[in-house]
Formats: structure tokens, C-alpha cells, sequence
């Protein structure tokens, strides 16, 4: 039997129309709209795709929405003086500032300048610090993971006890989504083991796994035998392999491919999410996410 297959367009566009309702909510009743402003320096496309697609998602949901475009060659203090002022704006509840920066930018020294209670990323160390701690000190979850989180329990899966199995240790998607998943408490409570390319058998860890999480960085690597038969499996591989014309526009397109052999897993996993159309999806609605729970804090 073939796997369920986990859409995070449709579990995002549901957790999108919940923010939307919320939003209209908070609006009503104490006049206070969610700020969200996205700083991007220079002309890098990627990155202008990716804020854009923040700036939209954002305007959507009814949130006030700024877009702050800065030249390639900003200096370093100018950056810091726009992040102070954002910070120091209560109309504004969340900043991002678009990464990559420049190579004469300093990126640890603009991200550690943003107000932690504004980070909406979850790339702050007081922020990273207060998710190992845990418990009432976790506020932010950094968005992709906390967008993982959202598609294994929108799933249906028990977390409380599985195994946990995390490929990969980098500190936007393996460190934190172990963090999260190691917690105690609700959607979390899992038993976790995070390989990475030091650990000795892979295989063997993998198939363990009651909920298997994919973030390598290298297409394929999850064969089906390293599956469990019924296992929960999150690819968060987004890797370019080649590029095709598109039907819709007849434009050439990245080709995408997982870190899992998709075709293969799918008949021995219980649940998988495809690449793409999985975890992508996911992470612009948990940045939404994160910009609401802010804007709430302020009220308090
Ligand atoms: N560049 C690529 N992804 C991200 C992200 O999630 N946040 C920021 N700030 N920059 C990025």
C-alpha cells in the first residue's frame, strides 16, 4: 500500500485562513494589527523571490506589511541604524532582514542587533537560548522547523514517545527541530536521535524511526530500506538537480528533488511529504505564525 501523502500546501493554507481569522480578531478587539517589515539588501533574485513571497503572504493575512529595500553597498552602521529604528517602532512586531548579506556586512552583528522579542525568525542567541530552555521560556520557533512540527501533528501522528530520528545537525533546520521535538509537552515528548555525517550507521538509525526528519542537503540519500514500514517521513531536502521547461509559462524551472528517493519510500512509509509541495510551503506560514504571537505579546 502506498504512503498517505502529507500536503504542506494544504496544511499551510489552513493554517493561513486560522492566522487570517485571528488577525481580524486581534484587529477588533484591541485595534492591534500584526507589523511585519522585511529588510532586503541588494538585487540577489533568490532573494527577492523569497521576500516577496513573505511581503504577499503577509498583506493577505492583513497584516501591515513593509518592504524596505536597501543598495548593495549600505554600510554596516546604516544597517544597524535601520534595524534600531525598527525596533524601536511599535507599529512593527516582527523584522527580518533577508539573508544573504553582503560580504562587508557583518551577518551575526545585524541579526544580534534585532530586538529579540521582534525576531521572528528565531535567529537571535537569546532566542536559540530560550528553545533549549524550553518550556514557558520558548516563544519563537525558528520557521521551518516549527513548520515540520505543524505537518506531523496535523498529520495525526503521536509524538509523545516515538522515536525520533533527525538527519542532519545544521542550526537552521536539524539542531532546532531536535530541540522541538525533544520537549516536553504537547506535538513534542519524542525520543530523539539526530545522525550526521560523522555518525557510523545511518541505516541503522533511520530505521528506527517512528517519525524520520530529512534535512542532508543531499538528494537521495534516504533509500527505502533505511525506512521503517509505517514510519512518518519528512523530507526537507530542496536540492537543484537540473532544469526543465515549464508547461505553464514555458520557462525553464529548477528541477527539485528531496533528500529521500520519494518514489521508492512512498511504498514503505505510513506518511511522506513530497519535494516540492512538503516542507517548503511551510515556513512563510510559521514566519506569519511567529509575527502573530508577537503582535499578541505586545498587547499583554
Ligand atoms: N534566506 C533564506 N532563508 C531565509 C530565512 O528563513 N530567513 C532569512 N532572514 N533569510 C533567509
Amino acid at each position: 500500500m502506498g504512503a498517505r501523502i502529507i500536503s504542506g500546501t494544504e496544511i499551510a493554507a489552513q493554517i493561513r485562513e486560522e492566522l487570517k481569522q485571528e488577525v481580524a480578531g486581534m484587529k477588533d478587539k484591541s485595534g492591534v494589527v500584526p507589523g511585519l517589515v522585511t529588510i532586503l539588501v541588494g538585487k540577489n533574485p533568490a532573494s527577492i523571490s523569497y521576500v516577496t513571497g513573505k511581503q504577499k503572504t503577509a498583506h493577505e493575512l492583513g497584516f501591515l506589511s513593509l518592504q524596505d529595500d536597501q543598495p548593495e553597498d549600505i554600510s554596516e552602521a546604516d544597517l544597524l541604524a535601520l534595524v534600531d529604528k525598527y525596533n524601536r517602532d511599535p507599529k512593527i512586531h516582527g523584522i527580518l532582514v533577508q539573508l544573504p548579506l553582503p560580504k562587508h556586512i557583518n551577518e551575526k552583528k545585524i541579526l544580534t542587533a534585532i530586538d529579540p522579542d521582534k525576531d521572528v525568525d528565531c535567529f537571535h542567541p537569546v532566542n536559540v537560548g530560550r528553545l533549549v530552555i524550553g518550556g514557558e521560556e520558548a516563544r519563537f520557533k525558528p520557521c521551518t522547523p516549527a513548520g515540520i512540527q505543524e505537518l506531523i501533528v496535523r498529520s495525526g501522528f503521536e509524538t509523545s514517545g516515538a522515536e525520533v530520528v533527525v538527519v542532519g545537525r545544521s542550526n537552521i533546520v536539524g539542531k532546532p527541530i531536535a530541540l522541538i521535538m525533544m520537549q516536553k509537552g504537547k506535538g513534542a515528548n519524542s525520543t530523539v536521535t539526530v545522525v550526521h555525517t560523522g555518525s557510523k550507521n545511518m541505516e541503522a538509525h533511520c530505521k528506527r524511526a517512528d517519525i524520520l526528519i530529512v534535512a542532508a542537503g543531499v538528494p537521495g540519500l534516504v533509500k527505502p530500506e533505511w525506512i521503517k514500514p509505517g514510519a512518518c517521513v519528512i523530507d526537507v531536502g530542496v536540492n537543484r538537480v537540473g532544469e526543465k521547461k515549464s508547461e505553464k509559462t514555458g520557462k525553464m524551472v529548477p528541477i527539485l528533488k528531496g533528500d529521500v528517493d520519494f518514489d521508492a519510500a512512498k511504498e514503505i512509509a505510513g506518511a511522506i511529504t513530497p519535494v516540492p509541495g512538503g516542507v517548503g510551503p511551510m515556513t512563510i506560514t510559521m514566519l506569519m505564525k511567529n509575527t502573530v504571537l508577537s503582535a499578541k505579546m505586545s498587547v499583554k
